[in-house]
């Protein structure tokens, strides 16, 4: 808790990060995954793997951008710097951890960036806020960079999380709210996949609550956006019993997309049998990753 407490405090962030909760968000992510390290090595190992695949498919090897870096458990950064000329670690959260690996690199850049836009312009919403207005602002500073490739790092899921709960707050319709967290969603792959250069997207879609072979709840993690077809999926445990509950295992449904120079069969090592459907689902409840 101490630690925690402190990591808090030290993390660097801007007002609209601290003021939403990423900081807090990006500390309890660490400490689940102190807790449940042995659970989430497969997950973490699959995502460095699917990335260095990306990283060696790609012909030019520029500048390569990494949404969502966030504390890089799932980013093999040494890999990444050694290949390309340019890493940027893009992330409204830069953890210490990340800062200091990033200083072990010449060419690692952090960039403090809002992937939606909307961070800021939340803090002033009031009730009442027509939500037919809030759109995303894509990141255009990141695209300006030229980026031969950009992998986007488990952060699809969270995008829409610190907006879900301030439009909450203003107590706005769940309905409604659930529009703008699907725009803030589709944005994002709309962004990603209409870049120039390579791109690779590892997100989780679904989040299921089992208990054995029985699924006792699941929650469609993208609010009905239709991922495109993936070359890769796994299931992340992201949370054993009693992490999340002392009856169930919490897991996410874990998705690899590439477009771009890598060809699909670059991925087949890390293919699975864990492939599961998506639809029909109900929205997204909570769907943070660090908390219960
Ligand atoms: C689940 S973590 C991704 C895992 C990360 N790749 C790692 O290995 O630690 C989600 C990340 O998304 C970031 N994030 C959430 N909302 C964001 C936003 N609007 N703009 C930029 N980053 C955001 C969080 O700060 C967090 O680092």
């Amino acid at each position: 808790m101490l630690r925690e407490l402190l990591e808090w405090l030290v993390t660097p962030a801007g007002l609209a990060a601290r003021r939403h909760g990423l900081v807090g968000e990006s500390v309890a992510l660490a400490a689940r995954c102190r807790r449940c390290r042995t659970a989430w090595e497969p997950h973490l190992r699959r995502c460095r793997r699917a990335m260095r695949e990306a990283a060696r498919a790609c012909p030019e090897k520029g500048t390569v951008v990494v949404c969502g870096s966030g504390h890089l458990f799932d980013v093999p950064l040494a890999a990444l710097a050694g290949m390309f000329s340019r890493v940027v670690l893009a992330d409204a959260v830069h953890p210490l951890r990340a800062r200091m690996a990033a200083r072990g690199f010449g060419n690692v850049r952090l960039a403090a960036t809002d992937l939606t836009g909307l961070l800021d312009a939340a803090l002033g919403w009031r009730p009442g806020i027509d939500l037919d207005r809030i759109k995303p602002v894509t990141p255009t500073e990141l695209a300006a960079r030229k980026p031969d490739l950009t992998i986007s790092a488990n952060v699809l899921s969270q995008l829409a999380l610190p907006v879900k709960a301030r439009l909450t707050k203003l107590g706005c319709p769940e309905a409604d709210i659930l529009k703008v967290c699907r725009r803030i969603v589709q944005a994002h792959l709309d962004w990603l996949m209409g870049l120039p250069g390579s791109r690779c997207l590892i997100t989780d879609t679904m989040s299921r609550d089992v208990d054995g072979e029985t699924i006792l709840d699941e929650t469609d993690l993208l609010y009905g956006v239709t991922c495109p077809p993936g070359d890769a999926s796994w299931v992340w445990e992201l949370a054993p019993r009693p992490e999340a509950g002392r009856h169930f295992d919490q897991g996410r449904e874990v998705r690899v997309v590439m477009r771009g120079d890598p060809k699909r069969t670059h991925l087949s090592e890390v293919k699975n049998e864990d492939a599961g459907g998506g639809g029909g689902l109900r929205p997204c409840a909570t769907g943070n990753m660090g908390n219960t």
